[in-house]
């Protein structure tokens, strides 16, 4: 019997490797570890084997077994490689991960910086969380002024005598441009202000200003002119055009706001950007620059405007509801 066996055994392994296919696989799976396949056939005639020897064949007709078991496992998984075909098809057009982007209002403050950059501004920034004396009382606000108003501000505390706020604006960072560094100056700053209002298609509690500062000798209104001129064109295009309107701030005599013409639904409108003027000689006092010897403009761009207007958004809370369908589009 034990001599069957090894021949069962090399006859089974031989068949086995010209096994290439599913159909012929199943057939030698049944023609030799079938139920009435050739190994069960060989269990009766282990009753003929004498008792003494019975171990050992019964060891050897388990191995025997195992070893025709673990071949088929091994051919089948073979076999399924090759009836599926290459597991990597090369040829298919790749699949591609959605990729993130900056968003938008990100972009529009990099698009104006660059604009500006051109024109020799630097660019800095400044906390978002102020004092009274940056926010209010060195940009001539005065104590009383209904600008200080807690309905109108978001205070936040106390320091060193001073009460804390979210900035209102951005022309605080004019403040402590100047304080630190002397004429002649030309810095943009931007970020973020805070403001109590209530929430709508143009109001949100925070939003981003872009503000400019340009502080040297004989400076004046046509250089501010002349500056805000040549953003709106850069920024928006060769047709965009800026116009000044009358305007009241404290911190700037005279002041100023600006419009640009531009495109909305097809007409031409004067669209509101933000306010500008020059720099009142209260606020060059104030920070220690002689008014007498040196001028200077300044502006604050809104730049939720700006991008609304460019990228024809009519919602500002789109800008910070975070709806990839939104955002995507950009
Ligand atoms: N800070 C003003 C605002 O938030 C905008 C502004 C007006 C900025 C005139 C300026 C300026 O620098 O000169 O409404």
């Amino acid at each position: 019997m034990l001599a069957e066996l090894e021949q069962l055994e090399s006859d089974a392994l031989a068949a086995l490797t010209s096994a290439t296919d599913t159909a012929a696989l199943e057939t030698w799976r049944i023609a030799y570890l079938g139920s009435k396949g050739r190994l069960k056939g060989m269990m009766p005639l282990l009753k003929n084997v004498d008792k003494a020897d019975k171990p050992a064949v019964g060891k050897r007709l388990n191995e025997v077994k195992n070893a025709l078991e673990n071949a088929f496992e091994r051919q089948s998984s073979l076999g399924a490689t090759e009836s599926a075909g290459p597991a990597i098809d090369v040829t298919e057009p790749g699949l591609c991960p959605p990729l993130g982007t900056r968003h938008i209002l990100s972009r529009t403050i990099d698009e104006v910086r660059d604009v500006f950059a051109r024109m020799g501004f630097t660019h800095t920034e400044g906390p978002e969380v102020e004092d009274e004396w940056h926010n209010f009382t060195a940009l001539n606000i005065p104590a009383e002024h209904p600008a200080r108003d807690p309905i109108d501000n978001f205070y936040m505390g106390e320091s060193e005598g001073s009460r804390t706020l979210l900035r209102t604006q951005t022309s605080t960072v004019q403040i402590r441009v100047m304080e630190t560094q002397k004429p002649p100056l030309k810095v943009i700053a931007s970020g973020r202000v805070y403001r109590p209002d209530t929430h709508d298609a143009t109001h949100y509690s925070m939003f981003h200003q872009c503000e400019g500062l340009c502080v040297d000798k004989g400076i004046t209104m046509v250089d501010l002119k002349t500056a805000l001129f040549q953003f709106a064109r850069a920024f928006f295009g060769p047709e965009a055009e800026v116009r000044m309107r009358p305007g009241y701030f404290p911190f700037t005599e005279p002041s100023a706001e600006i419009d640009m013409k531009m495109q909305v639904k097809g007409e031409w409108t004067w669209v509101e950007l933000g306010g500008c003027g020059m720099v009142h000689p209260n606020v060059l006092k104030g920070v220690g620059i002689d008014p007498e010897v040196y001028s200077g403009f300044a502006f604050g761009l809104g730049i939720e405007r700006i991008a609304m207007r460019k990228y024809g958004i009519s919602d500002l809370r789109w800008l910070y509801d975070n709806d990839a369908r939104f955002l995507r589009q950009f």
